[in-house]
């Protein structure tokens, strides 16, 4: 008896351990992973096939996925249960975790989601997500694997790691609003910075566009892409700091003010430098004006030397500077503009972005 319990002691703790090393490692960035990650530790210490997570939403008063995974997950995801109904139901509004063995012989048993997912379940442990004494979801893994079925010790197991994913699913959306309110106050910010010149109006939001383009061909990190939009969506806030009688200049700019223009880069990178979430993206926004040839500004930096996103950055802010009328030149065309950048590969701009824009962009036009 005592090995049995200092086993599932010791299963406990290997779990927490796994959890929170993930928690640590994803740095919470998103939801979904984030629950992902959870959950499959979860089945691998149950043995189960299956898990979900739930979310009770309280103006509908019901419950809906945030999680499902195993075979049928994608289509459990759609479906919805009302309060009260189900097993998951039942757990919600009692507050209490819940064996159910075989599902065939529970009342409770609510076979809709089966029905519409093709699933077979045969056995539940489920447990509510309490939060500060308030049940804000529910946790389930299915069917014992080997055909074998869920018992006290499971129930007790899963139960332990309820308030892990509790936390998980807490966390995860107190982190989604805030990087919400942080991109829109970013945004706004950035719209009024952009504003101060009627010519580069919505250039930003352009750039983010562009180089989340390139970014999306480039990787399938949901971390490396959201540096790439955060850094192009504040390349330029810099400019604040330039006076508006050279910003909005109707002709050329001599070059003394050319040269004043120049260290708008730096501003950028002093404005974002104090922040603490936006720190390690100064280098991608200083060195968005290098050239490959190491002949940009504000440090000459050279080819590989120069920040990846940096040079994403570049081509795109390029793209659109020449794609958009400005107060000395009208705007090329997007074929014009190709040309330039390729014209200008390996001397300016990383060849290879030129190339997967160019690529990105003409697939949209076709679409
Ligand atoms: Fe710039």
């Amino acid at each position: 008896m005592k090995s049995k319990v200092s086993r599932l002691r010791h299963k406990i703790k290997r779990l927490e351990t796994l959890i929170n090393t993930s928690m640590v490692f994803s740095g919470i960035l998103d939801i979904d992973e984030l629950l992902d990650t959870v959950m499959q530790k979860a089945e691998e210490v149950m043995d189960a096939e299956a898990s979900s997570v739930f979310r009770i939403d309280e103006r509908r008063k019901d419950l809906y996925f945030i999680t499902a995974r195993g075979e049928k997950g994608k289509e459990a995801k759609e479906i919805r249960v009302p309060m009260g109904k189900g097993i998951v139901g039942w757990v919600a509004k009692h507050g209490k975790p819940l064996l159910v063995p075989d599902v065939r012989k529970d009342r409770r048993w609510f076979r809709g989601v089966d029905e519409k997912t093709k699933w077979v379940t045969r056995s539940i442990v489920a447990v509510p997500l309490i939060v500060k004494g308030k049940v804000i979801g529910v946790a389930e893994v299915l069917n014992k694997k080997r055909g074998r079925h869920f018992d006290k010790g499971d129930l007790e197991l899963f139960a332990a790691l309820g308030n892990q994913i509790a936390i998980a699913v807490e966390n995860a959306s107190l982190y989604s609003d805030l990087d919400n309110l942080f991109l829109s106050s970013i945004r706004a910010i950035v719209e009024a910075v952009d504003a101060k010149d009627p010519y580069t109006r919505g250039h930003s939001g352009r750039v983010v566009e562009y180089a989340l383009m390139i970014g999306h061909a480039v990787t399938r990190s949901k971390e490396k892409l959201k540096e790439i939009e955060i850094s192009s969506i504040l390349h330029d806030v810099g400019k604040i700091g330039i006076p508006d009688r050279i910003l909005g200049k109707p002709g050329r700019l001599t070059r003394r003010e050319e040269r004043y223009m120049e260290r708008h880069p730096e501003f950028s990178a002093a404005i974002i430098e104090p922040i603490e979430m936006l720190k390690k993206l100064t280098a991608n926004i200083l060195h968005h004006h290098e050239r490959l040839d190491g002949d940009g500004y504000p440090s000459g930096l050279r080819g590989k030397e120069i920040p990846f996103v940096a040079r994403i950055i570049c081509v795109a802010d390029a793209f659109d500077a020449m794609t958009t009328d400005r107060p000395y030149r009208r705007r090329r065309s997007r074929k014009a503009a190709f040309q330039e950048l390729k014209r200008h590969s390996g001397t300016q701009f990383d060849a290879r972005l030129v190339n997967i824009l160019i690529r990105e962009i003409k697939k949209q036009q076709l679409a």
